[in-house]
């Protein structure tokens, strides 16, 4: 189990760089770095009165002048002319903002709901649009006169606007962008002052869940004059041995004094240890003299040899951290910290991608950003519990679908050795929103070279980091003068980092072919097992893989029947069948993907769709159905009939994907264990499915699927053996398709080169008993933010869980902890995810525990349901030093 208090020390590193191995004491660092999330007020819409005046195109020009440096040429830097919004109410230094809600950041609205049936199931028929504001008082100490203070967002949805003390800031409207705004020149010392931030999403801006609210961390930096910029260092390694690597430190000095600065800037590399604290000091440059204008900037550039050097891999993320000082006149003026790791990588075209000079496969998801029943609101531990799941499948990438990650995503990857394709974009100037507009293509022209550098200068300190990708199925692939802007986004990567290739998911089959491949150095394709032998013939020295691949779609426990080898088949009740053999038109089981990934060994892996369910995009549920869908059950089915008479439809029910091979919740679905056989082969599992709970089914052909790492095995039903079966060439699973069910045991004994690998046992169970309660932490840290995921099973009187339960289970806490949500995982439900109640899916609900800030003690967790001995666990919390 990893260490909690260890995540918390590597965050405040960069706060504070006063740590020091040494035992002499290091000087205390002139910048802090101090989280901003506390005490805001928070009112959904505009004052009265408002009107048009704040939107996007009423304030693009004055936004637009945010972030120039972002942006080489950009008109302006100065805060235009004219009103800047500060004529209205919800700006202004005295406006008194009592009333409205007290809350403490990260923050998604639309995750609170309700649900409602006339939203959208594409964005998770949740609120999450509209305009919100909030504010916060805050106190600035008179002794901070003199130093600059910025403002870091590291996301707010969207399309923000600050003013601070009733003047305005700037604004910055991508809403998975992170921003910073010198709060300096408005600020009142010795005084309080008063940040209001105003945020609006546009409906039919996304097509997935996207949330709403300042939903990511905000912090204030505060530093001397004189300071490392924004995302200021540049940290590479051109060369790496087994003997030594050198590593390549730029660091941009930013100057905001009235006079010229002659400054020294020193360089210290240190290891960082198995406790993700600072270690070993390994080497250092001593001071390079760099003269830096008055308000202006210049780069230093310092190479390091590290010697024997540990060197980050996927096994061993091994992570080093380059502690940047400057001082002036002998005086320290900053303390900078880096984390970054040592490694190389490359693209063959021909074998694949290396990392370090070794063949890794990429055993990839692609993931959304939010967190299940949490929304949008980052949570480092709801990441970290995504990551060790897929970690546990075998998984080893991530493709950021499709805008900029969490900094926190890209932390835990470079420290449990995930490699990252970073995406910025779901679509280019070419708008997927056909009826509005609304989305990334009405920021394209005026925005995307400043998030683009942006989000390359965040991100390109970091192992993880192996990918930059342009744009996700982007209509410009068909469009030459498309190709144009695909050409530029790779230039402006180059730019910025010249050390990775940049690549686009594309779905356009004539990419490959039309010229729109030349514009990318790595080649995605999306959903084209078949055509990947074509196109690397095509394209000779173009390295390709699968950047978007299977999106088979099921739901966790349920089984239709007659199993269909039509793709398109497998659906009731609105949900999906788990025999992982549907998918949309577009889209592959995950088998058909195996086999164009080993009859094609050059490319490079696979990025599933998806890693986890997500909120919104219900396919095939997107939208209302006049079909009756095979109801199974009667009463179900003649409420929609009833439905389909009176107002011609039935109205879709369903909010959140079924792409998932976790669900919602985070329980694996079957599809986890036929990615596990095929990327963990030399782990002994074998697994069944379906349940074998089907009293409606007895005497009746009821198929059994098996997904193994070993390639053979023997099934028995209540120990007559059904036969031994072994994999043939691009087969991934084994099947016992002619099974006539009856109640009892079914257990499979798998074989690998002819010996005896592993066992699964599937048994029917008796009707449903207790409940039991399993935290996957039963210590947390009492930090307002460290969580403990509790599942809860509703199991038979022999502790089996009982497959098609849907019981309603209440649940009560006592102690210092509370429930931050519940889930369950079933994407057609409304009940509210804050609510301390839920109904079991297929005999899982989950339970979501926080402890209270700064309360050590013991929580104890209970789950009670009628006719059912009540389960309860207990979770310790442990307050922060
Ligand atoms: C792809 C798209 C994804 C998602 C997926 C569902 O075409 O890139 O964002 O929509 O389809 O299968």
């Amino acid at each position: 189990m990893r260490n909690r208090s260890m995540d918390a020390a590597l965050i405040l590193t960069l706060v504070a760089l006063v740590l020091c191995s040494c035992a002499t004491a290091a000087p205390v660092s002139p910048r802090e770095r101090l989280s901003f999330n506390a005490d805001w007020r928070f009112i959904k819409e505009d004052p009265p009165g408002t009107g048009d005046k704040l939107t996007y195109e009423n304030l693009k020009g004055w936004v637009n002048a945010t972030g120039a440096e972002f942006a080489p040429g950009a008109p302006s830097t100065k805060r235009p002319e004219g009103n800047l919004g500060e004529d209205v109410a919800y700006t202004q230094a005295a406006f008194d903002d009592s009333a409205w809600r007290k809350l403490n950041l990260p923050h998604d609205w639309g995750i609170e709901g309700p649900f409602k049936q006339e939203y959208p199931g594409s964005t998770g028929k949740l609120p999450w649009f509209g305009v919100a504001w909030y504010r916060k008082h805050f106190e600035m100490p008179a002794s901070d006169q003199g130093r600059r203070v910025f403002l870091d967002v590291d996301g707010a949805m969207s399309y923000a606007n600050v003013w601070l003390n009733g003047q305005y800031v700037g604004g910055w409207p991508f809403g998975y962008a992170s921003w910073r705004l010198d709060l300096t020149p408005h600020l009142k010392y010795g005084a309080q002052n008063i940040l209001a931030v105003r945020l609006d999403n546009p409906p039919e801006s996304s097509r997935w869940y996207p949330g709403g609210g300042i939903y990511r961390n905000v912090w204030l930096v505060k530093t001397s004059p004189v300071h490392v910029g924004q995302w200021g260092t540049y940290v590479t390694t051109p060369e790496v041995s087994p003997a030594a690597a050198t590593v390549s430190i730029q660091v941009k000095v930013a100057n905001a004094g009235a006079s010229d600065a002659t400054v020294s800037v020193k360089n210290d590399i240190y290891e960082i240890d198995a406790n993700g604290r600072r270690g070993r000091s390994v080497a250092s440059h001593s001071a390079d003299a760099v003269k830096v204008a008055a308000s202006g900037t210049q780069t230093a550039e310092s190479k390091i040899t590290v010697k024997n050097p540990r060197l980050w891999s996927v096994r061993t993320p091994q992570r080093y951290v380059a502690v940047t000082s400057i001082s002036q006149g002998g005086k320290l003026m900053d303390v900078y910290e880096t984390l970054f790791g040592i490694r190389t990588i490359r693209f063959d075209a021909d074998k694949g991608f290396f990392l370090n000079g070794e063949r890794v496969y990429l055993k990839g998801f692609c993931n959304h950003h939010d967190l299940g029943a949490l929304g949008a609101a980052i949570n480092v531990r709801a990441l970290e519990r995504q990551l060790e799941i897929l970690q546990a499948m075998g998984g080893n990438a991530i493709r950021t679908s499709h805008n900029p990650p969490a900094p926190e995503l890209l932390d835990l990857a470079d420290r449990m050795g995930f490699l990252i394709s970073d995406e910025a974009f779901d679509c280019w100037a070419g708008s997927k929103q056909r009826r509005s507009g609304a989305d990334y293509a009405r920021l394209f022209p005026d925005w995307h070279e400043k998030d683009w550098r942006a989000q390359l200068r965040r991100d390109r300190n970091h192992p993880s980091v192996i990918l930059w990708s342009t744009g996700n199925e982007v209509r410009e692939q068909g469009q030459p003068e498309g190709h144009k802007i695909s050409a530029r986004l790779t230039a402006i990567a180059h730019e910025e980092d010249p050390t990775r290739p940049t690549t686009v998911g594309c779905n356009n089959l004539q990419a490959a072919y039309n010229g729109f491949q030349k514009t990318l150095d790595v080649f995605g394709y999306n959903y084209k097992p078949k055509e990947y032998g074509k196109a690397h013939e095509a394209n000779p020295g173009l390295p390709i893989y699968g950047s978007e691949t299977a999106s088979c779609i099921s739901s966790r426990g349920e089984y239709f029947f007659p199993v269909t080898v039509d793709k398109a088949g497998g659906q009731a009740d609105f949900q999906m069948s788990s025999y992982d053999l549907y998918a949309p038109p577009w889209a592959t089981p995950p088998d058909w993907e195996f086999k164009g990934q080993d009859e094609f060994p050059f490319v490079a892996g696979e990025f599933v769709w998806t890693g986890f369910d997500y909120l919104g995009e219900p396919t095939p549920y997107n939208s209302d159905r006049t079909n009756l869908l095979n109801f199974t059950d009667p009463e179900e089915r003649a409420r929609a009939e009833k439905q389909l008479q009176e107002v011609g439809r039935i109205r879709t029910p369903s909010r959140s994907s079924y792409f998932g091979i976790v669900d919602l919740a985070g329980f694996a679905k079957d599809r986890f264990y036929i990615y596990q056989a095929r990327w963990r082969p030399e782990l002994p599992m074998a697994h069944i499915l379906p349940h074998w709970n089907w009293p409606d089914r007895v005497g009746q052909v009821t198929p059994v699927h098996v997904y193994t790492s070993g390639d053979e095995a023997e099934l028995f039903l209540n120990g007559q053996s059904l036969g031994r079966k072994k994999k043939g060439q691009f087969e991934y699973r084994l099947r016992w398709d002619e099974v006539v069910y009856q109640p009892g045991e079914l257990k499979v004994v798998a074989y690998k080169a002819g010996k005896k690998w592993a066992e699964d046992v599937m048994k029917t169970t008796g009707p449903a008993a207790q409940l039991a309660l399993r935290p996957d932490r039963d210590r947390i840290q009492a930090d307002g933010r460290d969580l403990s995921f509790v599942t809860v099973t509703v199991a038979d009187k022999s502790g089996l869980l009982v497959p098609r339960s849907k019981n309603a289970i209440r649940f009560e806490i006592e102690g210092p902890g509370e429930i931050v949500a519940t889930d369950n995982g079933d994407a057609t439900s409304f009940e509210s995810f804050q609510a301390p109640e839920r109904k079991a899916f297929n005999g899982l609900a989950l339970v979501i525990v926080r402890a209270k800030p700064g309360q050590a003690g013991t929580i104890k967790l209970t789950a009670k349901s009628e006719r059912l001995t009540a389960g309860s666990a207990t979770i310790k919390t442990v307050a922060e030093k």
